[in-house]
């Protein structure tokens, strides 16, 4: 069958009319979002030469929008360097965008400073991959526990502190007599327990849990996967989930964003993601998860072959053009425009691709094409 008889050229409805750098339409619905990120760019200067002039930028984060429901777990899924982190911290106001609005609960808190942010602070906490990194080790962990209490003024005694820290103490699975010893007594589970707890510790309703179980062993991350999960219904919490591991991601997430080199290139809900993915980029990190399965492995799984390009230089038209198993020369000249695919379900490619049936660019052929990957 030929190639374009299956690869349907988007149309008529399905295409919105609108910028694709400057879209903001996956959160423009009236979802209840707790946050949404508006057109977020995020451009590392480069400096160079004597006068120490910037020669170039790193675009970690390069025109992203999507917004967090509350109540969620938000995952965003992608290569490593696809810019997951920057986007965290963008959020997280750890770094001021190049561009680009943050909006918390409905306030625009890009420009918030000092104290005007400090409320939002406390209900914006955030988990990191590495405990050990993480924790203090200098402080107990009632310490750890106390002091953002104190900060924050979430309690109004020393006593209040020390009932509120044994409380969430046990509420992560450790006991009291944990409380006076230190970040170096507790294995790795132990110590990402403790970090949890911290974050708790001020009552937030927004959590970043950035590859908070990777530096684990398995059978201690399904735990820790396990507490978030019940945490979040007891403390009503929203969480944008950062991993590269598409099974913790199915395990954990309500929607997904893909990530490929500073761009969401496909939001959905899990199942569809799954059972439906629509972004040839989607379909190769799925084909390119191992099944233990061995009647499921498929035998024509699409390899993702090369790296990501560097976010100095990205590619014209289609930044996953250079990976792209579908590309054609249009790939090369045009920029794709974001699309509903169908309600809830958005990808930024330039056609709507049936990968049951269509037949991918060999590297042979890509060569013979006109486009200069
Ligand atoms: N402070 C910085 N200055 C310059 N470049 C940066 C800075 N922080 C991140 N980058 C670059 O931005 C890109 C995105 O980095 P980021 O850490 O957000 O990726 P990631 O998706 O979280 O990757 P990983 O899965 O490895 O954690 C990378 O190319 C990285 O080198
Ligand atoms: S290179 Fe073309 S076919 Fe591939 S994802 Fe980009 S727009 Fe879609
Ligand atoms: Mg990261």
């Amino acid at each position: 069958m030929g190639r374009m008889s299956v690869v349907r050229r988007l149309n008529g409805a399905l295409i919105l009319a609108m910028e694709s750098s400057t879209v903001t339409a996956m959160s423009t619905r009236a979802d209840d979002y707790l946050v949404e990120v508006k057109d977020v760019y995020e451009w590392f200067p480069i400096k160079g030469g004597l006068l120490g002039r910037t020669i170039a930028h790193v675009k970690a984060v390069d025109g992203v929008s999507f917004g967090i429901r509350k109540g969620e777990t938000m995952g965003l899924v992608g290569e490593s360097g696809s810019g997951k982190t920057t986007i965290g911290r963008c959020i997280m106001k750890l770094l001021p965008v190049t561009k680009g609005n943050v909006i918390y609960d409905g306030t625009d808190i890009t420009k918030f400073k000092g104290q005007k942010f400090r409320p939002f602070r406390r209900r914006m906490q955030m988990v990191f991959q590495d405990p050990y990194a993480s924790l203090d080790p200098r402080q107990t962990v009632r310490s750890i526990l106390t002091e953002p209490m104190k900060i924050h003024h979430t309690v109004r005694t020393k006593q209040e502190a020390n009932a509120a820290a044994e409380k969430l103490i046990d509420t992560v699975g450790l006991n009291p007599d944990h409380l006076s010893r230190f970040p170096h007594e507790f294995s790795g589970g132990q110590r990402q327990r403790i970090a949890v707890a911290r974050a708790l510790a001020v009552n937030p309703d927004f959590v970043l849990l950035d590859e908070p179980t990777s530096s684990l062993d398995v059978s201690v991350q399904a735990q820790i996967l396990n507490l978030l999960k019940k945490l979040q219904g007891e403390y009503n919490l929203t969480y944008l989930f950062i991993s590269h591991n598409l099974s913790v991601i199915r395990h954990m997430c309500d929607r997904v964003a893909v990530m490929y080199l500073g761009r969401i290139v496909e939001i959905a809900d899990i199942s569809t993601i799954f059972n439906n993915p629509k972004h040839p980029y989607t379909n190769a990190l799925l084909s390119s998860v191992p099944n233990i399965d061995p009647r499921k492995r498929k035998m024509d799984a699409e390899i993702l072959e090369g790296d990501v390009p560097s976010p100095v230089n990205i590619p014209s038209g289609c930044r996953f053009r250079t990976r792209c198993a579908y590309a054609t020369p249009k790939c090369q000249e045009q920029f794709p425009p974001l699309v509903e695919i169908e309600p809830h379900h958005w990808i930024e490619c330039h056609y709507d691709i049936d990968f049951k049936t269509a037949r991918p660019t060999l590297s042979s052929e890509k060569g013979s094409s006109t486009i200069t990957p």
